[in-house]
């Protein structure tokens, strides 16, 4: 099999994000998504309107990655797409697109599981000088809506959870605990903007103590809510008056938690390439904490462009890729799956 002019679609529905990428030959070419405005009135995603949104965006979406890409149809060597975790509504619209394009097309179909296509996301390559990518063995810490989990990364399909929560993800406690204080869906981002202009240390907040490398969010969820109603009861005003401090202190909690973990599994693990993946990782307090961490330890730290850190097609196109080169292809009666781990 001929590895030059290789071109991979991507494609990725798995939450509320309906996006598509070209790769040709390991160098990306477009990366286009359509976010789902619709939930926000609803403090979180709704399947049935996640997959009906996805319907109406997954065609558009595609034409316009192959028209950035300017590749056509007909240049296509294989379909790469997101066959789960996630919801199943939302992943059966990618798969399905998948399996007609791939049908139409006579090409090759790839499935990627999702949490991989996140950790191969430092993979992503656009072709610009100075591009670091982590080297073989390494840790990711994969923190996203759905996950928090570390994984050692043998090699682009060999990975092995090390730890993982045992019950909220860390971009749910975020999103929980701004909910409580009265911010918008999805609420990381806005703590993140807040935390800026805080106090990290006005408050504290119960850390959990859980043996080896697991994490555990469902804790710090409940100290934060009975906090506030404790606090409400004295000062109905205290959250306005205090949103900031609250944003920062909460922000360096969820931090302190991920990071004593991964410091932890990097001692343990001996490893010297450290990366962060998942749409938490967009959080600037963590990315901090990543770059201070590597330079106290030694480490080389990866850090994830925003543009990959929340659900995209790049990511999946990259996978598929790497499974390309193995001629690693799936079938047609192939079904999506909601829940798996790496
Ligand atoms: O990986 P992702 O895009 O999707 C799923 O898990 O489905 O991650 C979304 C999560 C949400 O919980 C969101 O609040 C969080 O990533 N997130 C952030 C930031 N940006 C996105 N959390 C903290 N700070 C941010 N800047």
């Amino acid at each position: 099999m001929s590895t030059k002019n290789i071109v991979i679609l991507g494609i990725e529905s798995s939450c509320d994000d309906t996006s598509a990428a070209v790769i040709r030959d390991g160098i990306l070419l477009s990366n286009v998504t359509a976010s789902q405005s619709v939930h926000e009135a609803y403090g979180g995603v709704v399947p049935e309107l996640a997959s009906r949104a996805h319907q109406q965006n997954i065609v558009p979406v595609v034409s316009e990655a192959l028209k950035r890409a300017g590749v056509s149809r007909g240049d296509l060597s294989a379909v790469a797409f997101t066959r789960g975790p996630g919801l199943l509504g939302s992943l059966l619209v990618g798969t399905s697109f998948a399996k007609g394009i791939a049908q139409a097309l006579g090409i090759k179909m790839i499935d990627v599981n999702h949490l991989q296509a996140h950790v191969l996301a430092h993979f992503v390559s656009e072709g610009i000088e100075g591009e670091r990518h982590p080297s073989f063995p390494f840790l990711c810490l994969l923190v996203s809506g759905g996950n928090s989990q570390i994984l050692l990364v043998k090699s682009y399909k060999e990975m092995s959870i090390i730890g993982q929560t045992i019950d909220d993800a860390a971009g749910e406690a975020f999103d929980k605990c701004a909910k409580v204080m009265g911010l918008p869906y999805p609420g990381g981002p806005h703590i993140d903007r807040l935390a800026k202009q805080g106090d990290p240390k006005r408050f504290k907040f119960a850390k959990p103590h859980i043996p080896d490398f697991d994490y555990s969010f469902s804790g710090l969820k409940t100290s934060f809510l009975y906090f506030l109603r404790d606090e409400i009861a004295k000062n109905p005003d205290f959250i306005e008056q205090n949103l900031p401090d609250l944003c920062a202190s909460l922000q360096a909690t969820i931090i302190e938690i991920l990071m004593s973990k991964l410091r932890l599994a990097a001692s343990q693990y001996n490893v010297n390439h450290i990366a962060l993946a998942g749409g938490v990782s967009a959080n600037s307090g963590l990315r901090d904490a990543f770059v201070k961490y590597g330079e106290e330890s030694g480490k080389e730290i990866y850090i994830p462009k925003f543009s990959f850190t929340t659900d995209n097609a790049a990511m999946v196109a990259q996978a598929g890729y790497f499974k390309y080169l193995d001629g690693d292809f799936c079938d047609m009666n192939l079904a999506p799956y909601a829940r798996v781990t790496v």
